[in-house]
């Protein structure tokens, strides 16, 4: 048996080599224009789940790179093509040229595209594991025999488990990655958002600890007139989600169908909703099985799970919070840049004009981890009384978005009318548009008595004098899951009411007994273990802490089509 596989993959080898060779003789395409996107790109192609060999390789004598010419001429011939799947430099333009061209796509009265499955030729999916598997690179066709079988459960778990666990170990080109996110985008629909007018705009976290600024910044965009058609997610391992967040408001609901989505827009001109049936369904599948099978950490599949949805739900525009840090997935600056530079190039292939900041995620942001306390700081920081990290934040990103939804045309400018809308009241009056648009109480934000109420709460307090130096925000995070803030597993419900405020954040001076850390949650039983935790992510000591003054950016990467700073 063995040595009939290895024959296969010996022969499989021969095949790939000869291709290579073929491709080899046709020589390289001509080098592409140096931009801002060029040269992040350049920076991404090695490392993290990223397959380099078909990554765009430098020379050996660091010169001019050479590029995949069958797949980058494929890309030429399209203008901003995406092999066989058509890209667009606007949200619209590309579905008005496609509408009649091709017979197998429709639009429909509601106001979708709809977009037939893929006619591909009959394929075993364990010969595309065992491509992936011995590290070759996957045709088109077989990636969507892959998306279209997740999709419609030909494909069953273990099939699924197994490629993409070869995908994390053997990595994915950029090209490959552009055909797994087109196919997941056409596992749903996309919408068209058109009739509201302007450029819809989102914001997306890949997730942190005490992470609200979505809360902050969605009514704010919509404030200073931003469409914002913001769909989240919930919380992921130790990291929260915005879903969980705004369900603890009562009555406020997250599943909307799309004629109420578009209602609410009509409206608020925002919606705060999760993934709807009609969007990017394979993710659904795919992300549940990443979840349980080690498979999340892969550069090129947390590109498709995100970008999917966010292509599907019709923005023009998009700013990537890229979270780095001890309590990120991406623990380092180079994985997180890498990240960046391909959710960046994808999208803006997708004609989604989009930007990735970086942002530490060392200690949690701001003073509260959980879920109703999460709410009632976002309502604090649009009423100005907010932490001073979720506050830059929260003016920056809000600020990036009007940018891309050409509100205004310089940082400067975008900051200054962030700001009056935050100084002004009209944030908050959004954040009660928008409450009361989706069913919830918006007297919630004068009244937080209103929100859930926790019936045990305790305390974690200073065991030595000095500063706090350090929280580490992975264990804070897992120390909510352990109050039930988050879950531990995928179809376990939340405490809305479980949370933990920081009373003594990092850079305190504090006394032996001071309170550190306040604890609520719904059931006592859970308080030991959520103790333990957040003991062992606490330091104190008697060197000064960093400075709380230094800004949790630490880089941006620009698209070629994105207004840079200022
Ligand atoms: N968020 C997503 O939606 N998908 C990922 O893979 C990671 C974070």
């Amino acid at each position: 048996m063995r040595d009939i596989e290895e024959r296969m993959s010996d022969k499989c080898r021969a095949q790939q080599e000869e291709a290579l060779a073929c491709l080899a003789l046709q020589g390289p395409a001509g080098e592409q224009d140096s931009g801002d996107g060029e040269r992040d790109f350049e920076r991404a192609v090695s490392g993290w789940g990223v397959n380099g060999r078909h990554a765009k390789p430098r020379a050996a004598d660091g010169g001019e790179r050479q590029r995949h010419p069958l797949r980058e001429s494929e890309l030429a011939d399209q203008s901003l093509g995406l092999g066989r799947v058509e890209a667009a430099e606007s949200p619209y333009k590309h579905r008005e040229r496609r509408a009649g061209q091709r017979g197998n796509r429709d639009q429909r009265a509601d106001g979708l595209r709809h977009e037939s499955n893929y006619t591909c030729p009959a394929m075993r999916a364990v010969d595309v594991i065992r491509r992936k598997r011995d590290g070759g690179e996957l045709g088109d066709d077989e990636i969507r025999a892959f998306v279209a079988g997740a999709t419609d459960g030909s494909w069953p778990d273990y099939q699924i488990s197994a490629l993409l666990m070869a995908i994390v170990w053997r990595g994915l080109s950029l090209d490959e990655t552009v055909v797994l996110t087109n196919a997941m985008v056409r596992s749903g629909e996309r919408l068209d958002l058109s009739e509201f007018g302007g450029v819809p705009v989102d914001k997306h976290s890949t997730g942190g600890v005490g992470d609200k600024l979505s809360l902050v910044i969605a009514p704010l965009v919509a404030a200073c007139g931003g469409l914002v058609p913001m769909m989240s997610g919930r919380g992921l391992g130790h990291t929260g989600g915005t879903l969980d967040k705004l369900e603890s408001i009562p009555g406020f609901r997250t599943s909307l169908t799309l004629p109420e989505m578009r209602a609410a827009l009509r409206k608020t001109r925002c919606v705060l909703i999760g993934q709807t049936a009609e969007i990017a369904p394979a993710d659904r599948r795919l992300y549940s099985l990443r979840d349980v099978t080690g498979t999340v950490e892969s550069i090129p599949l947390i590109c498709g799970s995100i970008l999917s949805k966010k292509i599907a739900e019709g923005i023009g525009g998009l700013v990537m919070d890229v979270k780095v840090g001890a309590g990120a997935f991406m623990k380092t600056a180079d994985d997180a840049r890498r990240l960046a530079a391909w959710l960046v190039e994808i999208a803006e292939r997708n004609g989604v004009r989009t930007e990735a900041i970086l942002t530490t995620m060392d200690t949690p942001l701001g003073r509260a981890v959980g879920n109703a306390n999460e709410v009632i700081e976002s309502f604090e920081t649009l009423k100005g009384k907010g932490p001073k990290d979720i506050e830059e934040l929260s003016l920056l990103f809000a600020a990036r978005m009007l940018i891309l939804a050409g509100l205004e045309t310089t940082e400067n400018a975008a900051v200054s009318r962030v700001r009056a809308a935050l100084t002004s009241g009209k944030g908050v009056e959004a954040f009660a548009a928008i409450i009361e648009q989706q069913g919830g109480d918006p007297k919630v934000l004068d009244d937080y008595s209103r929100m859930p109420k926790a019936s045990a709460k305790d305390q974690l307090t200073a065991t030595t004098d000095g500063t706090v130096i350090a929280m580490q925000a992975e264990l804070v995070g897992r120390a909510a899951v352990a109050l039930g803030a988050g879950r531990d597993r995928a179809d376990a419900g939340v405490d809305s009411a479980a949370g933990i405020d920081i009373l003594a954040p990092v850079g305190a001076t504090v006394r032996r007994g001071d309170p550190v850390f306040a604890l609520s949650c719904s059931d006592a039983a859970r308080l030991p273990a959520a103790k333990a935790l957040l003991t062992q992510a606490l330091q104190i000591g008697e060197r000064a802490a960093a400075s709380s003054s230094v800004s949790p950016v630490i880089d941006r990467i620009t698209g070629r089509g994105a207004a840079t700073p200022n």
